[in-house]
């Protein structure tokens, strides 16, 4: 761990919808002294600059990062969006937390990484679902060896067709707006936090658009990885499910099978079911986004950042952004993903799309220059 700070002196870069949650988290941080916010966005930053009761707005990132006061940065723009204020931010030596995925270019990620490493910072990406109890205790006992030797895990991500509606409708560069490298992330992350340690050594994957190709993407990915000890794990994900699919945003499966026991996820939300003759908001809903149907049936609990009472948002990316606090001020060694996985993360994401589309087992780990070869 590198060096805590006595105060947080906290940027902000995106003040979209989860900028939003952690500046009003940051608010409420008693560390956090000072809190300033930059978006290109004005009006939408200045009306957060005040919710947040924020010291400082600007629409250039430059000038905020150049603030005497900041030392620790959150880059919370969208997807394609991350590079230019991460690498400013790496040059000025701050904490750094950056919203996953690191890039969506592999050779910005590489970028990324190697800046990152080369300062000796202490940087994290925002897998917030690793802050969720039910996988925390599933990394304890894995850790403890109580299922023996785990050598066979299958993940299955469903997720309502809003979100890759709502996310692609932000950019025209779609290219690698993909439900791997947008969303199956997250499942990927938690899936190779669990087989921590495991070398995946191939990827073999196929893709379907039916649905989702006139919005510019795809409608499902399904892939296997190997690993050296020839461990098998199986990732799959939909991100085509209709509209008024009860899930508004996620639901996973994972299976994990050990030589001596088995932990068997249940993740899909349909624990907690709300029916009403009312018409339903989206879950996921950045400006300007209505549900093209109405929506009368919702499992609650799957918007992954949490749920909201009383204008606050409680669950995971609580715990995660007020963790990371604790970790840059008073040094707690929490379960973030690290920068290096962040990197990983996006290059597997990208092999199973590269796999799919020439019908090809890959081998790993890859060089990034081979997303550019054709
Ligand atoms: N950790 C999670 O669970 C989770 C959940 C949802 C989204 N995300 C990620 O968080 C990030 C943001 O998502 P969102 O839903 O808040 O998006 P959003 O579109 O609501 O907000 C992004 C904001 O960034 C601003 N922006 C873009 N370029 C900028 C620049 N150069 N300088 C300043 N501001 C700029 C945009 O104007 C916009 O307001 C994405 O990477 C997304 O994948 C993470």
């Amino acid at each position: 761990m590198t060096e805590t700070l006595n105060e947080i002196g906290l940027a902000i870069i995106g003040c979209g919808t989860i900028g939003r949650i952690r500046a009003e988290l940051a608010r409420d941080y008693p560390g956090v002294k000072w809190l300033g916010l930059c978006d290109v966005k004005e009006d939408l930053g200045r009306k957060l600059k005040e919710d947040a009761r924020a010291d400082f707005f600007t629409t250039n990132f430059e000038e905020l990062l150049n603030r005497s006061e900041v030392n620790a940065v959150m880059v919370i723009t969208e997807e394609n969006k991350h590079t230019e204020p991460t690498l400013l931010a790496v040059e000025k030596g701050h904490k750094l937390f950056i919203e996953k995925p690191l890039a969506t270019e592999a050779r910005e990620s590489a970028q990324i990484l190697d800046a990152i490493s080369n300062a000796g910072l202490d940087a994290v990406v925002g897998y917030t679902q690793r802050f969720r109890r039910r996988f925390l205790t599933v990394k304890e006992r894995l850790l403890q060896g109580q299922i023996g030797e785990v050598h066979s895990v299958v993940t299955r991500a469903f997720m309502n067709r809003m979100v890759p509606i709502a996310t692609i409708a932000k950019t025209n560069k779609r290219q690698n707006l993909t439900p791997m490298v947008v969303s199956g992330t997250h499942s990927l992350d938690m899936s190779m936090w669990l087989l921590e340690g495991k070398k995946p050594v191939s990827v073999y994957a196929k893709s379907v658009d039916k649905a989702l190709s006139d919005w510019g993407t795809k409608d499902s990915t399904f892939g296997i990885f190997t690993f050296e000890d020839g461990t098998i794990f199986s990732m799959n994900i939909s991100w085509g499910l209709p509209v008024v699919w009860p899930g508004t945003v996620y639901g996973l499966e994972i299976g994990i099978v050990g030589t001596e026991g088995v932990i068997d996820i249940e993740d899909t939300h349909r624990d907690l079911i709300l029916a009403t003759y009312k018409n339903l908001p989206g879950g996921y809903v950045p400006e300007g986004f209505e549900p093209s149907v109405e929506r009368h049936v919702d499992f609650l609990t799957s918007y992954p950042p949490g749920d909201i009472y009383n204008g606050q948002l409680w669950g995971p990316m609580r715990e995660e952004t007020n963790s990371w606090f604790a970790r840059i001020q008073g040094g707690l060694d929490t379960p973030h993903a690290t920068a290096a996985e962040g990197h990983s993360n996006l290059i597997h994401t990208m092999a199973m799309d590269r796999a799919a589309k020439l019908g090809k087992e890959i081998s790993l780990p890859i060089d990034p220059e081979e997303f550019y070869e054709d």
